[in-house]
C-alpha cells in the first residue's frame, strides 16, 4: 500500500467514502473541500490517499492556519469501511504529521468526536478543549 497526494481523478471515490462512512450530504460537501486542493487560495488543503493495487482505500487531509502559519488542522480522515482497523488510518495520519514536521514549530490542531484515544494513544495529541461536551479540541506540538 502507497500513501500518495491526491489527485483530480480521485475526488470522487474518496467523497464516496466519505457517503459511506457519513451519509450524502458529506459527501457533497467532501466533494467541494477536496477540489480546494487544486485551486489558488494561499491556504489550499492537501490530501494524501493510501492506494493499494489502483484501489483508494482512504485519504486524510492538513491545511495551514490562516489563524497562525505555525497552525496547522487536520482533517477528514477517512477508511472504506472494509478497511478499517487495519493500520490504514495510522498510516495517513503518520503522513500529515510528516508533512508538517518538515515545517518546526507547528502545532497541529484536531476535532473529533470518535476517537479522542486513538490520537493521544498512537500520536500523543492532547486534548486542549471540549467543545459541546461532546468533541475534543486535539493539538500536538512539532518541535
Ligand atoms: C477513525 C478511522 C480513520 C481510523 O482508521 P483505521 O484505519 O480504521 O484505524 P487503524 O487501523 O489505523 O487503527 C486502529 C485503531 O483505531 C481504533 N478505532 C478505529 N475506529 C474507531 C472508532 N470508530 N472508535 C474507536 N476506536 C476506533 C481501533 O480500536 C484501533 O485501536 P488500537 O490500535 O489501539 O487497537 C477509520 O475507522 C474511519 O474512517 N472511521 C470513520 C470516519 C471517522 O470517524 N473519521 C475520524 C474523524 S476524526
Amino acid at each position: 500500500m502507497k500513501i500518495r497526494p491526491l489527485q483530480k481523478k480521485d475526488i470522487k471515490i474518496c467523497s464516496e467514502i466519505v457517503g459511506k462512512n457519513y451519509n450524502n450530504k458529506y459527501q457533497r460537501l467532501s466533494a467541494l473541500e477536496l477540489r480546494d486542493m487544486f485551486g489558488t487560495s494561499q491556504f489550499k488543503p492537501l490530501y494524501y490517499v493510501a492506494e493499494e493495487k489502483g484501489k483508494i482505500l482512504g485519504f486524510a487531509g492538513v491545511m495551514q492556519s490562516p489563524m497562525d502559519y505555525s497552525v496547522w488542522h487536520i482533517f477528514w480522515v477517512n477508511v472504506l469501511p472494509t478497511e478499517q482497523k487495519k493500520g490504514i488510518g495510522k498510516k495517513l495520519v503518520s503522513k500529515v504529521i510528516e508533512v508538517v514536521k518538515k515545517k518546526k514549530d507547528a502545532h497541529l490542531i484536531l476535532l473529533t468526536a470518535l476517537i479522542p484515544e486513538y490520537y493521544k494513544q498512537h500520536f500523543s495529541f492532547k486534548t486542549i478543549d471540549k467543545i459541546d461536551d461532546s468533541y475534543d479540541l486535539m493539538s500536538l506540538a512539532i518541535k
